[in-house]
């Protein structure tokens, strides 16, 4: 059967198409700028101008949603993460931008005080430095009702918080925005592949030697990761998400098989430092090991990739 082509292809069981990806951008306020993030070549901060003509490609490419993360200055960052809120704050401005110039593209936002609080976590704390649950779903409550008004089509809780989903879907019911979906990062880890994102969002001096073993969760862990989702998706989540990707790819695996709910994996920023600095050496095909990497997200059953790599591998796609 694999001896020739043609029976190759009739026994292929999986196909990775654009549909499957969902590309991660890096905001910055002010006007025609970009900044290379040097942990992850090839990814730039964006000020919104720029971030239309990507979007623009993204459109023509076919790739159906982008998601924000956003990068403030130090001032708008507070004990309090009162700017996660801020409706004239830098993401409502790039979601009104967004939807205004491409409605029919997915935006995506990241529900989580990290990027806004001046110690890097994701939500508030304690004087010990313990993240405060109830207090922080208030606050991602505000959040996801600010990204909603502007427009984002999904909300995406990455706090990793317990109860968030379902205060969040009461509080979007009550004001009327029903047709808001919510993705659940619903099995998020506590995880070192985050190094270079928390360097793009300038959260990583702000977190200096702290961690997040005290609400992401232990990577020795799966049937907890198990029982996360069916929280989530008891408390009204839409979608839920698995994260990292590759190295928990039996976590997507498992919760497809239980749930049979839309699932995705993150490949997140350590994963895409790892492919591309091999690559740059020369020392991996990069192509042909992302689309390999991709079939491995199919197989385990993600419904969708988020990935840094999400244009490349549409242009690599369409060739
Ligand atoms: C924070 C957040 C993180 C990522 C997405 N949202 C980092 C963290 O939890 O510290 C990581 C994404 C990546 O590494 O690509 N809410």
């Amino acid at each position: 059967m694999r001896r020739d082509e043609f029976s190759r292809r009739l026994m292929s069981e999986h196909v990775l198409t654009t549909n499957d990806l969902i590309y991660p951008v890096f905001v910055l306020d002010g006007e025609n700028k970009t900044e290379a993030v040097p942990s992850m070549p090839g990814v730039q901060r964006q000020t919104i101008d720029i971030l239309l003509k990507t979007a623009a490609e993204c459109v023509k490419l076919g790739i159906p949603a982008l998601a924000l993360f956003p990068v403030v200055g130090q001032s708008f960052k507070s004990l309090d993460a009162s700017e996660a809120y801020n409706p004239e704050g830098l993401v409502p401005r790039t979601i009104k931008a967004l939807k205004q110039a491409f409605p029919e593209l997915g935006i995506i936002t990241d529900v989580a005080l990290d990027p806004y609080t001046t110690h890097g976590q994701d939500g508030l704390i304690d004087d010990t430095g313990y993240v405060l649950n109830d207090e922080t779903v208030a606050v991602l409550v505000k959040q996801a009702l600010c990204h909603a008004k502007a427009g984002a089509d999904i909300v995406a809780p990455s706090d990793m918080m317990d109860g968030r989903i379902g205060a969040i879907r009461r509080a979007l019911e009550s004001e009327g925005l029903i047709y808001t979906k919510i993705l659940a990062y619903s099995a998020k880890y506590a995880s070192a592949y985050y190094g270079p994102f928390r360097d793009a969002v300038g959260s990583s001096a702000n977190l200096g030697k702290s961690n997040k073993y005290n609400y992401q969760m232990d990577p020795a862990n799966s049937d907890e990761a198990l029982q996360e989702v069916a929280l989530d998706i008891e408390e009204g989540a839409d979608m839920v998400m698995v994260k990292p990707g590759m190295p928990y790819l039996d976590i997507v695996r498992r919760v497809k098989d239980t749930f049979k709910v839309p699932t995705y994996a993150y490949q997140v920023s350590g994963e895409y430092a790892m492919l591309k600095a091999a690559a740059q050496n020369g020392w991996l095909d990069e192509k042909q090991c992302v689309l390999e990497a991709m079939l491995g997200f199919k197989r385990a059953g993600a419904d969708g990739i988020l990935t840094y790599y999400a244009m490349d591998i549409a242009r690599w796609l369409k060739d």
